[in-house]
């Protein structure tokens, strides 16, 4: 049995530099034609000097393979000016509340002290990309930071504006509220509950943030992706930590899910007997919603089996060690 996809984009993507970048990059780039860079570096990619070095390693790291890396500024107040210089080089900006998550520090503190950049990108027509979660009880943060999104895309009504990694059941019903308001969900949120996490024995490669829900939640999420929500975009968030940040006390979030994410698409939506979904889900959604076009690229996947390696260099991936059914056989 063999499935093709046709230009697969990762919507939300870490890459880190240095070392992890060389040793993740290739990954991504193989299976992927695109993928969205975050810019949650330290210090942040948040001015055109830094995103076009970023820019100019990852196509260093990423060798032969057909991807375009779509750069994003890390939210600040930017000037008129900064703006305009950066439009064409960047994708979208990534806004995180301050301390919400890794390398979060430089994030916004007041929203509404903001919103000058807001109105900018809206007239601009740059997309906002929101990490959004509260500071409250960790079942609850995002839940609580639902209507923040719903007040900006009312307020700002042609700012297309993403839910970046939505893990709640209220999340995907905010969807269909708001005409700008749009999603991204990743792999391990389709698969993984609380329970996966801390239920048992205490799993750290599945600790991440948004830290992962409630059975319904996913189950909300899972149905959304198999029908291809057409609001609905595939975005990985992979993101590699070392075993040495993972394996330890004071345990960094994170799910290193990039070399898993295409066989285990395939998977789900083969198991729920949906697979013709599978292309707008990974791909035909992202380039409507956001009217650009990926690479082409063919990827097949074949049912001949797959064992996945216990790392990569420094990093544990996620279903390490596990058989697969499912496995990239052709890229063309
Ligand atoms: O689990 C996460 N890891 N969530 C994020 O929002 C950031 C990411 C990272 O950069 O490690
Ligand atoms: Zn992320």
């Amino acid at each position: 049995m063999e499935f093709t996809i046709n230009s697969p984009i990762d919507m939300h993507l870490h890459l880190r530099e240095g070392a992890m970048l060389e040793c993740v990059t290739p990954l991504t780039a193989q299976h992927f034609s695109a993928a969205i860079i975050m810019p949650n570096l330290v210090p942040p990619v948040d001015n055109l000097e830094r995103l076009l070095q970023y820019r100019k390693e990852i196509e260093a790291a990423q060798g032969d393979d057909v991807f375009d890396p779509l750069m994003m500024l890390f939210f600040r107040q930017y000037s008129e000016a900064e703006l305009k210089a950066a439009r064409e080089h960047i994708f979208g900006i990534k806004l995180y509340p301050a301390g919400a998550t890794t390398n979060s520090e430089a994030g916004v503190k007041a929203l509404d002290e903001v919103e000058s950049t807001f109105a900018l990108m809206e007239q601009m027509g740059i997309p906002l990309m929101i990490h959004g979660e509260t500071h409250g009880f960790v079942m609850d943060r995002e839940k609580e930071f639902l209507p923040v999104y719903a007040k900006l895309a009312e307020k700002f009504p042609k700012l297309k504006i993403t839910m970046e990694h939505i893990t709640t059941r209220d999340a995907v019903e905010l969807l269909d509220r708001y005409e700008n308001l749009y999603a991204t969900v990743t792999l391990h949120h389709l698969v993984i509950t609380l329970n996966d996490v801390a239920g048992g024995l205490l799993n750290p490669h599945l600790f991440c943030k948004p830290i992962a829900k409630r059975p319904e939640d996913r189950e909300a999420l899972l149905q959304a992706a198999l029908a291809a929500h057409p609001k609905l975009m595939f975005g990985s968030d992979s993101a590699p930590h070392p075993i040495s940040k993972k394996e330890c006390c004071g345990c960094a979030a994170g799910l290193f899910t990039a070399p898993v994410c295409l066989p285990t698409l395939v998977e789900l939506f083969e198991q729920h007997d949906v697979l013709d979904n599978l292309q707008a889900f990974v791909s035909g959604n992202a380039q409507r919603i956001h009217n650009f076009t990926a690479p082409s690229k063919l990827v097949k996947l074949e049912k001949i089996g797959l064992q996945m390696p216990a790392r990569y260099g420094d990093v544990v991936p996620y279903r390490a060690g596990e058989s697969l059914p499912w496995a990239v056989t052709q890229i063309s």
